[in-house]
């Protein structure tokens, strides 16, 4: 193991749960890159919600037994998973480390659990299909109808298992933070945003060094063929203009149903009224979310609403979430509350930052362990027995306050 390598070992080792992952990416992106997946909306009221929705919540665990292996694996519409866990479809990603979205995807593969990849990727969706392991595909409408169902003629054929319609986005949240740190996808080097951002750069150098090696990607290759009035399309400048919706319709996710024969799943329900909508148009899943905190600003916590919705679509669609899982003892208690699985998003992505592939291996690895430790705590053999009776008096009031 060369020097190189034993630092970077050395500072994984040093890792032991996501606040270290997090700080620690802290330390080795630009303050704009950082604050772009850390941030939430506005006031970040969401984004504290989503976090502390999961620690007002407690376990009743069942005492004097002793759980040998506590069984993780699941079934998620035909995905066989290793633990209930998927990492979540996050843009931008080649930003945070070269291997981006590659990288995350194979790290999930290594750990036998699935990826869902973005179609706002440095990545073409090809790339990222051609990465071993199951994965599914999540489409946005990106204001032009016929750019999303080109997107969606594309993954099928590039052979993505599942499709994802995310609906909680037809404009970009309002993230200050990227506004002040003049964030972009485009991140291209010109005089002026190089003059602005040089402070920041000159204090990290390694991130400067691989992004240029990298050959600086300054487009989201799935959208590089879109104009918006006959002019290449930026994408930042598009979402936040709001010509017309980011997020594909109702009407869209019929269109999806007709032209798609595997699992398609909606992304973003915070309600009963958009489940059943949701289950109505033939969705075979749902994900309970609030897109982690940067969408709407004043939206509940997504387990606050997770056992209504749970309650309301029954067995119809498989019931996911995201949006504040920071430890396995999250994704039990998701799943006591009705949720068959979770996404991760943030999580993977700190772990990226800190060491590429095998950063997001570590951090992955951290969870699962987290789940094992935590089930033999609860005395519960399979996360399939997980339900309600594992919370104590499954306390939500909290959940919703500030
Ligand atoms: C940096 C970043 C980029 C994201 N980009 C997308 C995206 O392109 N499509 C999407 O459906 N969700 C996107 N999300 C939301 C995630 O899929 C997921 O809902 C959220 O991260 C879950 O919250 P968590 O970060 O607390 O785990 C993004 C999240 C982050 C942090």
């Amino acid at each position: 193991m060369n020097i190189n390598s034993r630092i970077r070992q050395r500072r994984l080792e040093a890792v032991l749960n996501y606040d270290d992952a997090r700080a620690a990416a802290q330390k080795r992106l630009p303050k704009a890159i950082f604050d772009y997946v850390d941030g939430g909306a506005e006031d970040e009221v969401t984004l504290r919600r989503n976090t502390k929705g999961f620690r007002d919540l407690s376990f009743e665990p069942k005492g004097a037994t002793w759980i040998e292996q506590p069984d993780l694996k699941t079934n998620i519409l035909g995905l066989e998973l290793s633990m209930p866990v998927l990492t979540a479809p996050c843009g931008g990603m080649r930003l945070v480390h070269p291997e981006g979205d590659l990288g995350i995807a194979a790290a999930a593969a290594q750990a036998g659990i699935a990826h869902v990849a973005t179609s706002a990727s440095g990545y073409t969706l090809e790339e990222i299909a051609a990465t071993p392991g199951p994965q599914w595909f999540q489409a946005y409408r990106f204001s032009n109808q016929e750019a999303m169902r080109s997107l969606v003629h594309r993954a099928k054929a590039a052979g993505f298992e599942g499709l994802v319609a995310t609906i909680d986005t037809s404009v970009s949240g309002n993230r200050e933070k990227d506004f002040r740190n003049g964030f972009s996808y485009d991140m291209r080097i010109n005089l002026s945003n190089a003059l602005r951002m040089a402070p920041q750069m000159l204090r990290r150098p390694e991130w400067v060094y691989r992004y240029m090696r990298d050959g600086m990607p300054f487009q989201l290759p799935n959208t590089a063929d879109l104009t918006v009035d006959g002019k290449p399309m930026e994408l930042t400048e598009m979402i936040r203009t709001g010509k017309d919706s980011h997020s594909p319709s109702w009407e869209d996710i019929a269109w999806m149903r007709a032209n798609w024969d595997g699992p398609l799943i909606v992304k973003g329900i915070l309600g009963t009224a958009d489940a059943l909508t949701a289950a109505r148009l033939g969705a075979d899943g749902i994900i309970v979310s609030n897109h982690g905190g940067r969408q709407l600003d004043g939206a509940p916590a997504s387990i606050a609403v997770l056992p209504q919705i749970a309650a309301a679509v029954g067995d119809t669609v498989t019931v996911l979430l995201d949006s504040g899982i920071r430890r396995g003892s999250d994704v039990l208690k998701a799943l006591s509350l009705g949720a068959k699985a979770v996404l991760v998003g943030r999580l993977p992505a700190w772990g990226l930052a800190v060491n590429g592939q095998a950063g997001v291996s570590h951090i992955l690895e951290i969870t699962r362990a987290e789940m094992i430790r935590t089930m033999r705590l609860l005395g519960c053999p399979s996360v399939q027995q997980l339900d309600p009776s594992w919370l104590s008096g499954h306390i939500l009031a909290g959940a919703d306050a500030p």
